[in-house]
């Protein structure tokens, strides 16, 4: 790897110098020192320390994640009549579409679009089109699944076609004709193919008929290809994109989404559950309805998927708009509510939840490593949360002792294993920050830093953001005896028009195309070169914004020193090893660089800011090294 940019910072200044500035250069430009002692481990590292934190935020799941393309599917998102279904008619042929509340194919989903045509032929159809989420994006030679729940006035209405059109050309690219709807209510399938097409996300879909009639409709499904062909599964490159975090687990179902606004629109878990016609939909707190279609068994096969161990919230009893429950009679069915969400996911086949599960399609129980009550009570200006947190926390270990749980305000009434600690902080605050836990009492609950993120750049981390999370990771690396878990937060940002309620995110995307933030390749940096204990070090001589964090593999003796120069100007650094038996001749260098901390990835520029690898020469037990300006890096050192 050759650095021009780095080399020009080191020579630049000797080049102005006066003799006095020379000596002062000369004095600033003697490396720091980092020592790095092998054979003294100072404390294991926790084998959970990087993990995702996701919820229904800026269009993660409905637009994003969750890959189904019908927007607004149920029709339960307020103005769907205005952006997401219009009515389509033809010059010979007219119609109508309204809500019908009196007719939906379940209790969940009692409501339903009403087509009635009152002229329409083969040649001039009557119908519907639904816009998806900023279009229905498109690739060539690719089957999609779709469906919908449908009756009709009577046999005359005949076949019922489904397209998918081109909003330029008019054109469909691929179509299917559904058989005679009949008078009840009934799902109808068939697959959608496309042909030679340029990839785009410019198309929408029509359903439309040919005969005069009605046609009753809802939970109109369009799904793509998913991740490891899983029905009702997840976006292909954003679970990749995931995948190159190497998550240890996932923290759901939120953050904010947990709580709801108000009680009556918290994550109540069980309406998330069974065939999607008994899932009724909520209101998020994010300003848009959630489908639900990515619901809790959905959480638990995201965290199969990619094998990461279920860190799971329950709702304990607190909505953002200040209402909460009070503690005793009143949050008992709260309580059992979580006792049952457990068993949903732990349970066996003779359990009541357990066997619930099993008829959803997963016989096999998963496990749950760490179980959450509620999410950031502090904001409870009742102070309820100490009584609320005793009362989950008496019944859940009294049936299930050894799952550690997680108390997200601090509490006196009991001992949690873990406290959940949020930072949204600026570069600069990180940068003063990275000490934060050197203190800590080592005999109190552990620590889950369940979401931080530096607050720059927008919709995703700049370089400067990733500068202040890698400072900030350094910190949890040489405290992970105490922080146990950490994730970043929010994880996904649709950067859409409209898309986006919080910034800065970790993962942008539209319709067909994402990328990482270089604060997601700064994490997936540190995550996948993480040792399993962490050897004693000292650094000497290092400037304000130099951070660092080494951490060894027991097994191999592999060192992985993570260095990060949150400063434009090159830093000099001299490692040496010491107690290491041999230390083989050359290094591995992973580096991340910008040349200015604006500097940033987006869906125009993806690979910007991407790692570049390098090897560097160690000589005996020493390396020397400089660290660029604005550089994110790890050496993977190979000792035996
Ligand atoms: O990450 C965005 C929000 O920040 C989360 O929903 C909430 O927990 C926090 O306040």
């Amino acid at each position: 790897m050759t650095d021009i940019r780095s080399a020009l910072n080191f020579f630049r200044p000797q080049l102005l110098a006066t003799p006095f500035l020379t000596a002062t250069l000369l004095l600033a430009q003697s490396p720091a020192v980092l020592t790095i002692h092998a054979d003294k481990p100072l404390h294991a590292v926790s084998p959970t320390l990087y993990g995702l934190m996701t919820e229904e935020i800026n269009y993660s799941y409905d637009g994003g994640l969750y890959p189904e393309m019908v927007r607004n599917r149920t029709l339960r998102d307020g103005g769907w009549e205005q952006q997401d279904w219009q009515l389509i008619q033809n010059a010979a042929a007219g119609g109508a579409m309204a809500m019908d509340k009196t007719t939906g194919p379940s209790a969940a989903l009692p409501n339903s679009l009403r087509l009635t045509a009152t002229t329409a032929s083969q040649a001039e159809p009557v119908g519907v089109r639904n816009n998806g989420f900023w279009g229905y994006p498109l690739r060539p030679e690719t089957a999609y699944s779709a469906s919908l729940y449908a009756r009709a006035d009577s046999a005359s209405l005949g076949a019922v076609t489904l397209s998918l059109v081109n909003n330029a050309t008019g054109k469909a690219v691929a179509s299917a004709t559904l058989p005679t709807i009949g008078t009840d209510w009934k799902q109808y399938s068939a697959t959608l193919r496309t042909g030679q097409i340029i990839p785009s996300t410019d198309n929408h879909l029509e359903i439309t008929v040919a005969h005069p009639g009605s046609l009753w409709m809802t939970l109109v499904s369009v799904f793509p290809p998913t991740y490891r062909n899983r029905p009702n599964g997840f976006r292909i490159d954003l679970m990749q994109r995931m995948a190159g975090l190497h998550p240890a687990f996932l923290r759901f179902p939120g953050g904010n989404y947990l709580e709801g606004d108000h009680i009556s629109e918290r994550y109540d878990w069980k309406k998330t559950i069974g065939p999607m016609v008994d899932r009724p939909t909520h209101p998020s707190p994010w300003s848009y309805h959630s489908s639900d279609g990515l619901g809790l068994l959905e959480f638990f096969e995201w965290c199969e998927d990619l094998d990461m161990q279920p860190v799971l919230a329950v709702y304990a009893g607190y909505s953002m708009k200040q209402e909460h429950v009070a503690p005793g009679k009143d949050l008992e069915p709260y309580v059992q509510d979580a006792l049952d969400e457990i068993e949903y996911a732990t349970g066996g086949p003779d359990t009541k939840w357990g066997a619930e599960r099993v008829r959803d399609g997963h016989p096999a129980p998963f496990k749950i490593s760490y179980l959450e009550i509620g999410n950031e009570d502090e904001f409870d200006r009742s102070k309820s949360y100490d009584g609320r947190f005793a009362q989950f926390f008496d019944a859940i270990k009294a049936k299930y002792p050894a799952l550690p749980l997680i108390a997200t305000a601090p509490v006196t009434s009991r001992k949690p294993d873990v406290i959940d600690d949020h930072y949204y902080k600026s570069a600069e605050e990180f940068f003063t920050d990275t000490h934060h836990y050197d203190n800590s009492d080592r005999n109190g609950p552990k620590i889950f830093v369940g979401e931080y993120a530096t607050m720059e750049g927008t919709p995703t981390a700049d370089f400067g953001a990733a500068l202040g999370d890698a400072a900030w990771l350094t910190g949890l690396e040489r405290n992970s005896d105490l922080v146990a878990i950490s994730s970043y937060a929010p994880m996904l940002v649709n950067v859409n028009p409209g898309g986006m309620q919080w910034h800065p995110d970790l993962i942008g995307y539209d319709g067909l195309h994402s990328y990482g933030s270089p604060s997601y390749y700064a994490l997936a940096l540190f995550a996948s070169h993480l040792g399993d204990q962490v050897p004693q070090s000292e650094i000497t001589g290092a400037g304000p914004r130099v951070f660092d964090s080494v951490t060894e593999r027991k097994s191999d003796g592999t060192i992985f020193v993570k260095l990060v120069n949150a400063s434009p100007t090159t830093q000099r650094l001299h490692i040496q090893l010491q107690g290491a038996s041999s230390v083989a001749p050359t290094a591995k260098l992973i580096r991340l660089h910008a040349a200015t901390t604006a500097d940033t990835n987006s869906i125009a520029n993806p690979s910007h800011i991407v790692p570049s690898e390098t090897t560097v020469p160690v000589s005996g037990e020493t390396i020397d090294h400089p660290i660029p300006g604005y550089t994110v890096e790890v050496l993977e050192i190979k000792t035996k």
